[in-house]
């Protein structure tokens, strides 16, 4: 399968922002190792703190690829555009997060985006994206 990964704002800084939420591992490092583990599957990684870019990454892979999971950090909270842009496009899209939000502040508990994806993967750290990636492996 061909699998698109999305992570949007600040989660360029995961490894080394808030350490006691988001544990001590950069994407990049984990990536590698989710690509080791599948290796008959090809992924492919987009980081953006821009809005726009996360919307035209959803449109540029979103007829191609056979599975995208986004991570759209704080812009899950607030982004009607792309909850949008996630309801306009053909392929399947899991929402997946690192920490419990419901767990933290209640501002965290509203998803814009939840509604537009095929489910929602929340609060078992970076297990998060395998977890969304044995869906997409196995449905
Ligand atoms: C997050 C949770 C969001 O509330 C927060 O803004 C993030 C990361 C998570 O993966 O736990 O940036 O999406």
């Amino acid at each position: 399968m061909n699998i698109q990964i999305i992570n949007g704002p600040n989660l360029n800084l995961l490894g080394v922002r808030e350490k006691s939420i988001y544990g001590d591992a950069s994407f990049e490092t984990y990536f590698a190792t989710l690509q080791q583990r599948y290796p008959e599957h090809t992924f492919s990684y987009f980081q953006s703190n821009k809005e726009g870019e996360l919307i035209d990454k959803l449109h540029n892979v979103g007829f191609t690829a056979d599975g995208i999971i986004i991570n759209a950090g704080a812009y899950t909270h607030t982004s009607i555009a792309i909850a949008d842009a996630i309801a306009a496009i053909a392929t399947p899209v899991i929402e997946v997060h690192i920490s419990n939000v419901y767990k933290r502040e209640t501002f965290r508990h509203q998803s814009m985006l939840a509604a537009s994806c095929r489910g929602v993967i929340v609060g078992f750290g970076m297990d998060s994206y395998r977890l969304a990636l044995e869906n997409f492996i196995n449905t």
